[in-house]
């Protein structure tokens, strides 16, 4: 009965920004990301996720890559369950569904309706001021191309950018991206205070968990749910996250406040 998702963080953001249109106050975006299903995350755990957020029905649901571990296999019942998602979904994918099998997790996304965002963007204007989304494909396996995900992206729009691997944030900022979300990092997920940290600086990672601001734009690092190694977490608790969208002069994100969804083992 081993399960990384026993009990999540919920963390409530208001993100300020003088991008956000005035029609879009009160827009909430959710993110989901390095859900892994597989040994450890089953079908039963995720549907619970799924069953939370659709309780809170955001206007929008940003998937950030690496739905399995390693095997292609555990790709399918990942996407089915995501795809009972209620709100406005959209995806990029991750290292490891690359990994596995990169034409599974997109045929798989196709069948549930869920656009896979592969270094392309779209105006979302359902609801309001139009949202530009952009996705970008996973920088690890080398799949990520900016230039091509932004070519269509134009006007002064709020721009929310959906990227996996979070190294690449600076060039997103550069292009014109207000939001990133990333995962991958899972927060060290063996994260032991000042240690950690130092040996991921010592090779290189500069972005690491959570927020950063990068000249006015936000990139904020979930550290997902699952695992795709061992069931631990150490000072990395798994992660789902909800962003409400507020104007103002200077680009803030605030923490309105964190609770905790306790996953039970139960079976369908
Ligand atoms: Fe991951
Ligand atoms: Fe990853």
């Amino acid at each position: 009965m081993i399960n990384p998702l026993k009990s999540i963080e919920i963390n409530n953001y208001r993100l300020t920004h003088p991008n956000i249109h005035p029609d879009q106050v009160g827009f909430r975006i959710a993110q989901i990301s390095d859900v892994h299903l597989g040994r450890w995350v089953k079908p039963r755990h995720m549907q619970q996720v799924v069953e939370f957020v659709n309780g809170e029905s955001p206007d929008l649901v940003a998937l950030t890559g690496d739905y399995v571990g390693y095997n292609h296999r555990d790709l399918v019942p990942c996407i089915e369950t995501l795809g009972e998602l209620s709100s406005n979904t959209y995806a990029v994918l991750g290292n490891h569904d690359h990994w596995t099998c990169c034409d599974t997790a997109m045929e798989g996304f196709r069948r549930v309706d869920i656009p896979v965002l592969a270094n392309r963007s779209l105006v979302v204007d359902d609801f309001m001021a139009p949202l530009e989304v952009v996705g970008i494909d996973d920088h690890v396996t080398k799949n990520s191309d900016v230039n091509q995900a932004f070519s269509n992206v134009v006007g002064d729009s709020f721009c929310l950018v959906l990227n996996h691997v979070p190294s690449i944030a600076p060039r997103l900022a550069a292009r014109g991206a207000d939001l990133i979300l990333s995962g991958h990092t899972h927060g060290h997920q063996f994260n032991i205070p000042g240690i950690t940290r130092r040996i991921a600086e010592a090779l290189g990672v500069e972005y690491h968990v959570g927020a950063y601001c990068l000249d006015g734009t936000y990139l904020y690092i979930n550290r997902g749910l699952g695992s795709a190694s061992w069931p631990v977490r150490i000072g990395a608790a798994p992660e789902l996250t909800f962003f409400e969208l507020a104007t103002g002069d200077e680009p803030n994100l605030e923490l309105l406040d964190s609770s905790h969804l306790q996953v039970k083992h139960r079976r369908r």
